[in-house]
């Protein structure tokens, strides 16, 4: 419970956002809203509502109004504009707050709803100012008939709440500020429906997830039928089936038009409601799909199928390896060809695949980002293994990784199967959990990662919620039992739960016949992240652990760099206060809501592509465009592989010569290594069968089950993006990334151009900024 102290009222001093700027709640004051209240016992503490998540609380008591103070960087000489973020505190008492909001000789008063925020906007004169000090009064109009009643309301008798501050230096930057908060919603719906302006034969995510859903739904037959009817009116939804459409433009005629709505908060708020909706719509189909998924068995390995096409087919393939290599070592030429080329669409196959066999995962470990969102399950299909066989012998790496358990998948031991007929190099990440259950396909990859994140059972079940680490320890021992020859390793992710484990680990890799322990930093989660004061500590388990992995024949790789230890908010470490911190956390990933939850929750779903129409400038919807269409059919392909490597060694052979021959012909100044070679080098397929755009980026690139391998190589996005990495028009992502990924393959890229003789721009050593050295 809060403690409050003063009796009259507060002023806040709350530094100002520069003039045009505002920012959610979330990021300004401290993460806090303000509490303003007020009780007519003038003097009297009240009890404070519990959980609000608002460290500061203030009070506002009597008829006094509590004050704002803003300091501002340089004075307006122009009438400016205030947007207050308000809203009444809690529920309970339906009637909105009437708040009385007083700047300098300018007063709006503003009904604020008690359960959303609204933006108010307040004009400021000038002489408003004091300075650079601007001191904002407000006062709710809220009566209560005697002091028992108001008591009695407690909580919910506060008056109002302030977070996000802005000034904004007149009514344009102001019209300004409205734009770009709906041109932010505007984006995230294209990116969820349009995958933003690039046509991509793709409908961005929730489509894909939409029809997931849909088939598993219809799948089951009985359960969750209600949603069937609401995700097929959205499927159907003319403005959806087109693409983005309907800007408003909010200029100085909008304002004519909307000035009261604008200045009464209710077109931010719309924009707001409007993005809400479409987010919860998004969880709720992941939710749905995930309960379906469930239902369906799909997290289970289930009994073997008796009749499997599939593998069938695999098993009754056969290239001879020499000239398996070949081809991959032509096609990896061509490949590099390409890109000194600057050929944003590649006739060569991106040799290195990232593949996620299940996004499912039985675990939730507190440092993953899985746990922290609501992800859609799925496993990858036979279709979508399908297309990726068609490329396979292409590939000369692949890594089974991704942000599920891989081993839930019931097609794990077909894949593994698939890598080994084309003789492509293979590692897979794995919790460890159901190696038992997967022991002939984990025994057909070359290198086997086991996440092992503790030297003790306390440790390891608290940094990976859902483990046995007894059981783990069993299947380590049961695969080097039966496959000794592959390389084991440990894939350990230090954090301030493990570390004084670290040699711990080790030794448990040496007792159990395991090769290689590669230690990194955990990312993300704050309170685990190392410290500075940590890496006296940390060097000195090194080198014990160093000596352990020496006399266990073990080899030990450390990707913990001294950058990794944090120099904010450190402080001693104190294990058992982290592990309470993580054993109090709770995840959405490990919360699949009941049908009936699930029910309840769609029924009071506001679903709409755009804002309500009285939001649009004409007060109606702008025409859906003509020839919209649904996403396109997964292309059903024939469960058949005719390959005829001599025609394709052939055919490379032909495209090698004339890359050769452009090369020669280009200026020389045409040939350049591009700033991240990772988007020709390397492509990542998610387990409902669409790619991403790069290792560091979420972006939806294509969806391989409607497109192949190589439809979504060469879709709009990926080489839109290619063609920004020899100019200066790099993405902002790509400014800012760090990922050694970016110089994926570089040193091969390298010694193939020196082979011949060519001294191409370097583009990939590019630093902070594009077009700079
Ligand atoms: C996302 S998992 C997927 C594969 C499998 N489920 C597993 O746990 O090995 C891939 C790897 O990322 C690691 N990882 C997860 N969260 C991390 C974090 N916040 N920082 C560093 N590594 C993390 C995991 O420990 C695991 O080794
Ligand atoms: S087992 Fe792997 S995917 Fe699952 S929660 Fe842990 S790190 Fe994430």
């Amino acid at each position: 419970m809060a403690s409050m102290t003063s009796s009259a009222s507060e002023t806040f001093e709350i530094p100002m956002l520069p003039f045009g700027e505002t920012r959610t709640p979330e990021d300004y004051l401290g993460g806090a809203w303000h509490r303003l209240w007020r009780s007519r016992t003038s003097g009297r503490l009240l009890s404070a509502p519990e959980g609000t998540g608002t460290p500061r609380i203030e009070y506002w008591c009597g008829a006094e109004p509590a004050r704002l103070r803003l300091r501002v960087d340089g004075v307006p000489s122009a009438p400016s504009v205030l947007a207050l973020n308000l809203r009444g505190v809690w529920t309970g008492v339906a009637a909105p707050v009437r708040i009385r909001v007083r700047v300098g000789d300018s007063e709006e008063s503003f009904e604020v709803d008690r359960r959303e925020a609204q933006t108010k906007l307040v004009q400021v004169p000038p002489s408003a100012f004091r300075g650079d000090l601007l001191v904002v009064e407000l006062q709710a109009d809220e009566a209560w008939e005697d002091v028992d009643e108001a008591e009695a309301a407690l909580p919910f008798a506060l008056a109002c709440e302030v977070s996000a501050v802005a000034i904004h230096a007149d009514t344009n930057a102001c019209l300004a500020w409205v734009q770009s908060e709906y041109d932010a919603v505007r984006r995230y719906r294209d990116e969820l429906f349009d995958c933003g302006v690039s046509k991509l034969g793709d409908r961005g995510q929730i489509l894909d997830k939409l029809l997931l859903t849909l088939g598993h739904l219809e799948a089951l037959g009985a359960e969750g039928q209600f949603a069937i009817p609401t995700l097929q009116r959205v499927l159907d939804d003319p403005h959806v089936q087109g693409r983005g459409s309907g800007e408003i433009r909010f200029d100085e005629s909008y304002l004519l038009s909307h000035g009261r709505e604008l200045r009464e908060g209710l077109v931010m708020q719309a924009i707001r409601k409007w993005r809400a909706g479409m987010e919860a719509f998004h969880t709720s189909i992941v939710k749905l799909g995930n309960r379906a998924f469930l239902a369906r068995g799909e997290h289970r390995l289930g009994a073997p199928r008796e009749e499997d096409a599939l593998r069938e087919l695999v098993d009754g393939i056969s290239i001879p390896a020499p000239k398996l290599q070949g081809l991959k070592e032509r096609n990896d030429l061509l490949n590099t060809l390409e890109l000194l080329l600057q050929r944003d669409e590649l006739q060569s196959v991106v040799p290195s695949l990232e593949i996620e066999m299940s996004s499912f995962c039985n675990y939730a470990c507190v440092m993953c980002g899985r746990s922290w969102y609501s992800f859609q399950f799925a496993r990858q299909s036979d279709q979508q293994l399908l297309q990726v066989l068609r490329v396979m012998p292409y590939l000369r790496h692949i890594t089974i990784a991704g942000v599920g358990e891989n081993t839930t998948s019931d097609r794990l031991e077909v894949f593994a199967r698939m890598t080994q007929v084309f003789d492509v190099e293979t590692r897979i990440f794995t919790n460890g959990s159901k190696i038992h259950e997967q022991l002939d396909a984990l025994s057909r990859f070359d290198k086997v990662c086991v996440s092992f994140d503790g030297g003790t059972a306390a440790t390891f079940e608290t940094q990976r919620r859902g483990a046995k680490f007894d059981r783990v320890l069993r299947n380590i021992r049961l695969l080097r039992e039966r496959a000794p020859d592959i390389e084991i390793a440990f894939s350990t992710v230090v954090s301030r739960i493990n570390l004084l484990e670290v040699p711990l680990i080790v030794q448990h890799a040496a007792d159990l016949g395991v090769d290689h322990v590669a230690l990194s930093p955990v990312w993300e989660v704050d309170e685990l992240r190392l410290r500075a004061s940590d890496q006296k500590v940390f060097e000195k388990l090194l080198t014990e652990a160093k000596r352990i992995a020496k006399a266990g024949r073990v080899t030990l790789q450390v990707n913990v760099i001294p950058e990794d230890f944090s120099v904010i908010d450190d402080k001693p470490l104190d294990v058992q206060a982290t592990r309470d911190f993580a054993n109090g956390l709770d995840f959405p990933s490990l919360t699949v809501p009941s049908w009936s939850e699930l029910e309840r929750s769609l029924s009071g779903m506001e679903f709409c592509y755009h804002p309500p129409t009285w939001v649009f400038p004409d007060g109606r919807w702008p025409d859906p465009p003509p020839g919209g269409r649904r996403a396109e059919p997964v292309a059903e392909l024939p469960m058949a592989f005719d390959f005829d490597i001599d025609a394709a060694l052939e055919q490379l052979d032909s495209k090698i010569a004339s890359a050769r021959q452009a090369l020669a012909d280009a200026e020389p100044s045409g040939v350049q290594i591009p700033y991240c070679l990772s988007i020709w080098k390397y492509t990542y397929m998610h387990a409902n069968g669409k790619n991403r755009l790069c290792p560091q980026v979420f972006t939806d690139v294509g969806n391989v089950a409607r497109h192949g391998m190589q439809g979504v190589t060469n879709g709009e996005k990926n080489r839109a993006v290619r063609r920004t990495m020899y100019g200066g028009d790099l993405l902002d992502h790509c400014k800012r990334c760090l990922d050694p990924y970016r110089r994926w393959g570089h040193d091969r890229v390298a010694e193939q151009v020196r082979k011949m003789g060519l001294k191409p721009l370097d583009r990939s050593r590019y630093s902070v900024t594009h077009g700079g050295r």
